[in-house]
């Protein structure tokens, strides 16, 4: 589905973005992967096993410092000759009621999760239009389309990621440039692991409780997986969607139907 494109996920150590890049890989894809964690390494060893024809390539860099983009994309030269399609997946939460959230807080949240995307999708969709294609993939969530009582401020990157998604749509769809967010839902990762034992203190309530109360919201009844995103990424990312631009798409399990 994939076969010889290169593709740039970011936030890949763990979670969805890692199996956003496993899944690239078993589809033919070249992967460079970028995250904070040192063990980054350790994931494109992993990935590399998939797939013994694909080339790997592993950056460790603080995402939320886009001082640092520059270095990143010289780095991405170096390994290939041209870039089709870009992940923006890093991206944190912090748990906190709006009446604790400090300035430090929202610029943390705001810096990954939106000024970050913003840049690197800038800089990278330059490289894109020198073969006039390429796809960019924007993660947002369900709760950029709702809010967040313990979250406001990621609520409001997520919603933020979605307006940029649709601007970069329509100004570069011209150069055959196709540009969308995917909207996760409830998905087991440490991320979510996180959120369910900081609610559960924040709200007095046991793990089990949290969990119960995203499960009565979800018709399908269970919780999402990386594998969900993943798969359905490598589809949006894939020529099977060749007309699809400007969107923000739900994997949520019916959570979540706007
Ligand atoms: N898990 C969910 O339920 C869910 C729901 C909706 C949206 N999302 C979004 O999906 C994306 C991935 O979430 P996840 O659940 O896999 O999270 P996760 O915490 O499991 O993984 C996030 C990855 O991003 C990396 N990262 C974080 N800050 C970084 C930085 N400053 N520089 C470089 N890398 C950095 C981490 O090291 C990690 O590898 C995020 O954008 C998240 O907001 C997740």
């Amino acid at each position: 589905m994939l076969q010889g494109k290169n593709a740039i996920v970011t936030g890949s150590y763990q979670g969805i973005g890692k199996e956003v890049a496993s899944k690239f890989v078993l589809e033919g894809a070249n992967v460079v992967l970028i995250d904070l964690n040192e063990k980054i390494t350790e994931t494109a060893l992993e990935l590399q096993n998939l797939n013994g024809e694909a080339k790997i390539v592993s950056i460790q860099k603080d995402l939320s410092n886009v001082g640092l983009i520059p270095e990143i994309i010289d780095e991405i030269k170096q390994h290939f000759n041209s870039v089709d399609i870009l992940v923006n997946n890093a991206g944190i939460y912090r748990t906190e009621n709006i009446s604790d959230i400090t300035e430090e807080s929202w610029d943390q949240v705001f810096n990954i999760n939106l000024k970050t995307t913003f840049f690197l999708s800038k800089e990278i969709v330059k490289l894109m239009m020198e073969n006039e294609s390429g796809c960019i993939l924007n993660l947002s969530s369900v709760a950029g389309k709702k809010g967040r009582p313990y979250g406001a401020h990621y609520a409001a990157s997520k919603a933020a990621v979605i307006s940029v998604t649709k601007s970069f749509a329509e100004a570069y769809g011209q150069y055959g440039i196709r540009t969308n967010a995917l909207c996760p839902g409830i998905i087991r990762t440490s991320m979510i692991e996180s959120i369910i034992n900081n609610r559960s203190a924040l709200e007095n309530k046991t793990t089990g409780e949290i969990e119960q109360q995203y499960l009565d919201k979800i018709p399908l009844n269970k919780l999402g997986t990386p594998e969900d995103v993943g798969q359905f990424a490598a589809v949006i990312c894939s020529d099977y969607s060749s007309y699809i631009n400007g969107q923000a798409i739900n994997v949520c399990g019916g959570f979540e139907t706007d």
